[in-house]
């Protein structure tokens, strides 16, 4: 049986978690393909609402095998408190398995994230701080722990002492901090975490084949979104992983011939949190607004987001990138109050009108938004269930979008609730 990738349009925060969870019932199997706890998938099922940062969003379901694959970076202590957080709510995590090649957050990996931060001052990328970017940096430098070093003591120190007598040096020369202890986190790692990681550490590429040998339907669960890519995002205004489509195969470990749908996830607006270029981004009331109607804070960090209109654009780029088969839209109840809703269709940079994104970057900072402005709805779209429900105006917005990106918008997003959806095409 095919697999299929949900994965992020813009920004991040699109709505990921609740589309996985939906997707994830017709599922077998739900996998992380990468990023790691700087992922906040909130799943609001029966007014009680879930945050996961690193646990596949199909785990709420009794079928479903939720798999971290090896193109995550796992920090063990969030992880654990995840898992004891998700259980304390009746959920049971046991079915969970953790690629042994997925790489380990370390303790430095968190210093260092937030000692560069520091150091950039105004121009910092505004990261998660939970060490992200530092512990790809070492997997990519071949420095870093993974997972299966948990089940070796040795090894896990001999490896442990040499990189920790590196990272010591950073952290007092260049960031005048205090040296870590290898010892200290070698005994949390390997007397704390260790034994509670063991039972769940797998070989996920033959668990995610054996389950496409048997028919069964896996779900790839992206974290991030298209433009936090590494390579095709709004560099270095980035994530350091590869949330495109494309990330999916290397982060799970599956060939591309196994995905035959691959669903981007789309707010009926954009949000971006942390630093970066943003075209179509709103200040002042309207922004105000959609950020406190929409709850636009962020899941883990509570940082408040920034809106803007939707941008078609990024849209057109994000299905060329991601080889979207469909969009799932979400939020679209946010915009019931507004008179009129703006859609970007095109930039315009030096004169010139541009329908895709432009190469260059310094032009995506200069772009002027072309705006079409379609008449608002006016009504409460939370309790719609079917596309009747949706009025007129409502319709034609959502068609607008599809036509704008070239591909079917098969779900649209009412409300935060799991039921709160409606089948737009088929
Ligand atoms: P993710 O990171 O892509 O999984 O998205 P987040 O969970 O960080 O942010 C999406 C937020 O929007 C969450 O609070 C969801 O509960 C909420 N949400 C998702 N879909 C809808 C929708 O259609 N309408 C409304 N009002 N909220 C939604
Ligand atoms: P989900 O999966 C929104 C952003 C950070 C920062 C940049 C780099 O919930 O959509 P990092 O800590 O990854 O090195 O930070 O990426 N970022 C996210 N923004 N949603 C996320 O995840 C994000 N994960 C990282 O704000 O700008
Ligand atoms: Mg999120």
């Amino acid at each position: 049986m095919p697999a299929t990738v949900v994965v992020g349009t813009q920004w991040g925060d699109e709505g990921k978690g609740k589309l996985t969870d939906l997707i994830a019932k017709e599922m077998a199997m739900v996998v992380r393909y990468q990023g790691g706890h700087n992922a906040g998938h909130t799943l609001v099922v029966d007014g009680e609402t879930f945050a996961l940062q690193l646990i596949p969003s199909g785990v709420l379901y009794g079928h479903i095998t939720p798999v971290i694959g090896n193109g995550v970076v796992v920090d063990p202590g969030v992880l654990l408190a995840e898992i004891d957080k998700l259980e304390a709510k009746g959920v049971d995590c046991g079915r969970l398995k953790v690629s042994g090649n997925a790489h380990l957050i370390m303790p430095y990996h968190g210093e260092l994230d937030r000692a560069t931060e520091r150091r950039l001052g105004k121009n910092k990328l505004g990261t998660t701080k939970g060490g992200i970017g530092p512990a790809y940096a070492d997997k990519a430098s071949r420095v870093g722990l993974r997972v299966q070093d948990l089940l070796d003591p040795k090894i896990f120190r001999q490896k442990l002492e040499v990189v920790v007598k590196e990272k010591n040096a950073l952290l007092a020369k260049v960031y005048n901090r205090l040296p870590l202890s290898a010892d200290d986190i070698a005994d949390r790692y390997l007397g704390e975490y260790a034994p509670r990681i063991e039972p769940l550490i797998a070989d996920t590429v033959s668990l995610v084949h054996e389950a496409l040998d048997a028919g069964q339907h896996v779900l790839l669960e992206g974290a991030q979104a298209t433009f936090l890519d590494l390579d095709h995002g709004t560099y270095p205004f980035v994530t350091s992983s590869n949330p495109v489509a494309g990330g999916a195969c290397v982060g799970a470990g599956i060939g591309p011939r196994h995905i035959d749908r691959v669903v981007g996830i789309a707010k009926a607006y954009v949000t971006r949190v942390g630093s970066g270029p943003f075209p179509t981004e709103l200040f002042g009331s309207v922004a105000d607004d959609l950020i406190e109607r929409g709850h636009e804070y962020g899941t883990n960090t509570g940082r408040r987001r920034r809106v803007g209109w939707f941008d078609a654009v990024m849209m057109r780029q994000a299905v060329r990138l991601n080889s979207l088969s469909e969009i799932a839209l979400t939020k679209l109840d946010l915009l019931d109050p507004f008179e009129t809703v703006k859609v970007c269709v095109a930039y315009e940079v030096n004169g010139e009108r541009h329908e895709h994104l432009p190469y260059h970057q310094s032009d995506l900072h200069r772009a002027v938004p072309i705006y079409e402005e379609l008449p608002g709805w006016g009504a409460d779209l939370s309790a719609a269930t079917h596309l009747a429900d949706l009025p007129a105006a409502a319709q034609d917005y959502v068609a607008f979008l599809a036509e704008q990106a070239g591909v079917p918008i098969r779900l649209v997003g009412v409300g935060p609730g799991r039921e709160q959806f409606v089948h737009f095409a088929a």
